[in-house]
């Protein structure tokens, strides 16, 4: 599935289905399908999104990607769009995705993310159409017992319900893709994101945190913004060489194009269901993540080292030796880049709440 690049779609266009795509990681990675030449059809209900992002990535690609407004979680919605357009395939971004929301609202993430996937497999299979890219989440490994890990690492039970839910649509899509009697051409692939951060280097489109952040790098945009008074780094006693946790943080474009490698290799793909990191493969503690960012943006952040997080593991970084060999794709972009991003988002934020 490599798309001709031309001014106007003709018919052997690869068209490509993106729930979620006026998110966070939606948004990147339809800038990315775009500026490759595919055509893009956006699904998304704008419970964590604007409608501008679309004119957003217009501005940046010269194309607006087609959209609906659809809740994945109305089957018969879903299957009627779906029946009704002849995708080549889909990436499923629309879920849910705060861990600490998931543990007091367990009933909403399953409905959205684990019923929304179901009632997609369903409407994708009674329309016939092939290929699926699934967002997972290095959070089903847990703390693992070895580092990095691989794909065959064991998983550890889930510590949240959102955690929970993205290993049962793992299970889901697996199951789906691989029963006997699935069609020949029925393809899934499932990505375990490490940690996105950073944004498109336009400035125009980015993450849209609401209320105050859990994640790292929004509370330090946040911070250096003035919005927040300090960053607080949870704990600094673990067995890390700062003793602050250790991720494999990920600028957010080069996860968006691991998507449009895997829509390609789904095409030559032997097994029916196929897992990868998409990590870059280096580990980062909080404490250089902050020099880094004070460094490259030339600020001082406030911050101040209190209590661990409750659920945060120690330390977590990806073998991606199979997404570079097997999916022939690279990270093109390091953390330096990372922190110039998101904190030139941060800023275009700012104008834009203005
Ligand atoms: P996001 O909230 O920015 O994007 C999700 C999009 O899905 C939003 O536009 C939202 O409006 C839409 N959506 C939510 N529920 C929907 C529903 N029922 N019907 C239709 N649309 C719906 O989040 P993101 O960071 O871009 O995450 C995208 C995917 O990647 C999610 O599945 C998330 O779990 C996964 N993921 C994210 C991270 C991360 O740190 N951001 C890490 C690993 C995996
Ligand atoms: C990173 C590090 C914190 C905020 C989460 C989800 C995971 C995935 C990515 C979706 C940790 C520290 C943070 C702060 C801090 N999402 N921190 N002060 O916890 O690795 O992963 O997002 O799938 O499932 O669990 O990311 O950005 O929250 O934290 O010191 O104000 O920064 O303790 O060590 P995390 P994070």
């Amino acid at each position: 599935m490599s798309p001709t690049t031309s001014p106007n779609p003709s018919p052997s266009t690869p068209h490509i289905l993106v729930t979620g795509g006026t998110g966070y990681i939606g948004s990147h990675t339809v800038v990315e399908l775009i500026k490759e030449g595919y055509r893009v059809h956006i699904l998304d209900n704008l419970s964590n999104s604007r409608e501008e992002t679309l004119d957003r990535i217009e501005q940046i690609t010269g194309k607006r990607p087609e959209f609906t407004k659809l809740d994945v979680r109305d089957a018969d919605a879903l299957e009627d769009h779906l029946s009704h357009h002849d995708y080549d395939g889909v990436i499923h971004f629309a879920a849910l995705k705060s861990v600490g929301e998931s543990v007091r609202k367990p009933l909403e993430y399953y409905e959205n993310n684990v019923v929304g996937t179901l009632n997609l497999i369903r409407a994708m299979q009674s329309a016939g159409i092939p290929n699926l890219v699934f967002s997972s989440s290095c959070t089903v490994y847990g703390q693992p017992d070895t580092l990095p890990v691989t794909e065959e690492t064991p998983l550890k039970p889930a510590q949240s319900p959102y955690g929970e839910s993205k290993r049962i649509c793992e299970a889901i899509i697996r199951d789906a893709t691989t029963a006997e009697g699935a069609p020949e051409t029925s393809r899934s692939v499932l990505l375990r994101y490490f940690n996105p951060v950073g944004a498109d280097p336009s400035g125009l489109i980015g993450e849209l945190p609401t209320g105050v952040p859990d994640n790292l790098m929004p509370f330090i945009t946040q911070t250096a913004a003035g919005i927040r008074d300090e960053l607080q780094v949870f704990g600094n006693d673990y067995g890390t060489p700062d003793g602050t946790p250790v991720r494999d943080y990920i600028h957010v474009s080069d996860l968006a194009r691991a998507h449009i490698r895997a829509l390609e290799y789904m095409n030559s793909a032997e097994e029916p269901c196929s897992v990868f990191n998409v990590g870059t493969g280096e580990g980062y503690s909080v404490l250089e993540i902050i020099q880094t960012f004070e460094k490259v943006n030339n600020l001082q952040l406030p911050y101040r080292i209190t209590e661990r997080r409750p659920g945060d593991i120690e330390q977590i970084w990806a073998n991606n030796e199979k997404a570079l060999h097997t999916l022939k794709w690279s990270p093109q972009y390091g953390l330096k880049e990372m922190c110039q991003t998101a904190w030139t988002w941060q800023q275009s934020l700012e104008e834009l709440d203005r």
